[in-house]
């Protein structure tokens, strides 16, 4: 298969063609896409009507399974949950801040799969931030006070009884199970190398860091706050705009993401994935 792979334009992205992900892909053709998914970091596959079976045997060609916590698979599929959002919904939007997914765990999974099935006609952008480039581009000043930090990471803000989709959440359509193994906490280096092309990115973002190891609180939450203006500014973005049938896959290592609204009123479904840590 020869693979069309049309930059987006933007900070981060690619659409490609020339590939059916409804059958099982040859080596050549991963290893391919896994050389495109390391120079985007965000990869569109239009035009792909993917059963569940096919999202699963897509995500387990490019390293297997991530372990996906606090959301309930779909019946009969382990490793994939719903994204989803009724058209009368009015529980605060999921995922709408910036975040590289489960980065609170110790191995935190290297990419995500998600599938559009129903895409509203308006809005329901997701959103990536380049962070080879928030770091590339970032003032010395501000890079000098953050090279060398750990991040204490933890998924406590969203999933603990106490968070964001804990006890008080309401009237929301996903299956979201908060708990208290939500509270404990992972360091990652804030600056750090791709583990894949060894090149230098940002790592996470406030949200899941709630500090920073050896920083009190007075010092580090301000950081946050500063760092998640630079993490997110326009000119490291990249706006995905969903088609139905439409498959996408980020690296979690070299982006945030986060979900946009702008379709109340209308139904929005997709099937996710995460990809497990690479192990070389
Ligand atoms: C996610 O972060 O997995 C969801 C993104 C979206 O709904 O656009």
């Amino acid at each position: 298969m020869t693979l069309t792979i049309i930059p987006s334009g933007q900070a981060c992205g690619a659409r490609v063609t020339g590939v059916d992900l409804m059958r099982p892909l040859d080596v050549e053709t991963v290893a391919n896409i896994r050389a495109a998914w390391l120079d985007h970091h965000v990869l569109a596959f239009p035009d792909q009507r993917m059963s569940e079976a096919d999202l699963e045997r897509f995500t387990a060609s490019f390293g297997g399974f991530g372990d996906d916590p606090f959301i309930r698979p779909i019946p009969g599929h382990d490793h994939i949950i719903a994204v989803k959002r009724r058209a009368d919904e009015t529980a605060p939007l999921f995922a709408e801040n910036w975040h590289s997914d489960w980065s609170f765990q110790a191995r935190p999974p290297a990419g995500t799969c998600l599938f559009g099935i129903t895409i509203p006609p308006v809005g329901g952008n997701t959103e990536f931030a380049n962070q080879h480039a928030a770091l590339d581009a970032m003032p010395a000043d501000l890079r000098a006070r953050v090279e060398g930090l750990q991040a204490i990471h933890s998924a406590r803000a969203g999933y603990a009884p106490s968070g964001m989709y804990g006890a008080k959440d309401k009237n929301r359509s996903m299956d979201i199970r908060s708990g208290d193994e939500a509270l404990e906490t992972q360091l990652h280096p804030f600056v750090r190398d791709h583990p894949e092309t060894g090149r230098k990115g940002l790592f996470g973002c406030a949200g899941y860091i709630i500090g920073f190891d050896g920083l009190d609180d007075s010092e580090a939450l301000p950081l946050l706050y500063e760092l998640i203006q630079w993490q997110g500014r326009e000119e490291f973005r990249y706006s995905h705009a969903w088609e139905p049938d439409m498959l996408i896959m980020w690296d979690n290592r070299s982006v945030l993401h986060r979900a946009t609204g702008g379709y109340d009123g209308h139904d929005r479904l997709l099937h996710r994935t995460t990809i497990a840590a690479w192990d070389g």
